[in-house]
């Protein structure tokens, strides 16, 4: 057993990040200054979108996206129950519906076909989420989009440096969503970020997280100008020159993180796909993943244990297992407004009950990995039936 607790996601922060950050505290602006502009700049070329526009978290992100969608009470937008809450939750904040669509058996991302049966004359948005860092099925999703005249918006707050049929994540859909959570690959403390390649979706998210106001601080103070115009009722979402200039620095080296996730998970793949009652993530040909998570499922036929002992005694080895997601609609507060019972979608469900997110993090040592695999070795082979 490993001397150390292991968690299954980490930020790495190094002194460069440290010094950016310090810099920042030492100069005029705080908040909304230089360095938003030029981490929006830099994040907006690397996944290849014209506009790229910063939030105080994902959640926000999402927020803004469902906002500059237009959603609003009596529509509806599709999205996976495989996935944390706030997907869901940010089509509640406008007042809207989320519905559920079951999700691909081999990536737990939404299901195309799924999603065509769910689409009503009050559907109005498509929220794939990219399950674990794994695109999800992003033509056929636009394809059904444009068909119904709906605004697709992903959830990539896994998936930052993925890539689809050889196009960057954040470059595809109508506006796509990133977190920067610590357990993510590059990290602000908290923060987000909306890229989009429409200029009135930008302008749109730019007003909704400064209060619904046309111009910032800076451009009035620039301007030499006191008058302002609050135009949409927004909120204060915006992510400080502090932390921006700390998600400039960690930009820096989201290549070699997505390199290091690239690897471990490699590893993992090619150690556990061996082993009886463990089934590997799949990846679908033409997607390069960017491996927020390494969530493997069990086959129950072949253990003698089931996945809560499994959990715990990994635990006990100090390997700091996870589980992605509890579906949303299973959570109390769903059951209790959309009378969810659980079986609605048998899919995820399924998933849900066989997963464990084993830890992945680009700061992970070869100790690390080789802790993991030994710890999944001893665990499963003791509860093996063969
Ligand atoms: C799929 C998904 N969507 C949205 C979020 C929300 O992001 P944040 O924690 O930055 O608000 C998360 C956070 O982990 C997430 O995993």
């Amino acid at each position: 057993m490993r001397p150390t607790f292991l968690p299954y996601g980490r930020q790495s922060v190094d002194e460069a990040d440290i010094q950016a950050v310090v810099e920042v505290l030492r100069s005029d602006w705080l908040t909304t200054g230089p360095k938003v502009a030029e981490f929006e700049e830099a994040f907006a070329a690397r996944v290849g979108a014209t506009h790229a526009i910063s939030l105080s978290s994902g959640t926000a992100a999402l927020h803004g996206a469902v906002f500059a969608a237009g959603l609003k009470s009596g529509d509806e937008a599709i999205t996976t129950p495989l996935t944390f809450a706030a997907t869901a939750n940010c089509v509640l904040y406008q007042g809207a519906t989320p519905v559920f669509a079951d999700v691909c058996p081999d990536t737990l991302n939404l299901d195309p076909e799924q999603i065509d049966k769910k689409i009503s004359p009050r559907t109005k948005a498509i929220l794939p989420v990219d399950y674990a860092g794994h695109p999800a099925e992003l033509a056929p999703i636009l394809e059904t989009a444009r068909r119904h005249g709906l605004i697709v918006i992903e959830d990539a707050c896994h998936a930052l440096g993925a890539e689809y049929s050889g196009r960057r994540v954040g470059s595809i859909a109508d506006m796509t969503v990133f977190s920067f959570h610590p357990v993510k690959h590059i990290t602000t403390g908290e923060g987000g970020m909306v890229a989009t390649n429409n200029p009135e979706f930008a302008e749109t998210l730019r007003r909704f997280r400064n209060h619904g106001i046309s111009s910032d601080a800076r451009q009035r103070q620039s301007a030499g100008q006191w008058h302002y115009e609050m135009v949409l009722l927004g909120f204060n979402y915006r992510l400080p020159d502090i932390v921006c200039a700390l998600g400039l620095q960690q930009l820096k080296r989201l290549d070699a993180n997505l390199a290091r996730r690239r690897e471990i998970a490699a590893r993992y793949t090619a150690t556990f796909s061996e082993i009886s009652g463990l089934i590997v993530p799949a990846v679908r040909p033409d997607v390069n993943p960017a491996w927020h998570l390494y969530p493997i499922r069990l086959d129950m036929e072949k253990l003698t244990a089931d996945r809560a002992q499994i959990f715990r005694a990994l635990r006990a080895e100090n390997i700091g297992v996870n589980v992605h997601y509890i579906p949303v609609h299973l959570h109390p507060y769903y059951r209790e407004r959309f009378g969810y019972k659980g079986g609605e979608f048998p899919v995820a469900e399924d998933g849900y009950a066989r997963l464990i997110s084993l830890p992945m993090f680009h700061g992970m040592s070869n100790q690390d990995a080789n802790d993991v695999i030994a710890a999944v070795k001893k665990v499963v082979g003791s509860y093996s039936r063969s």
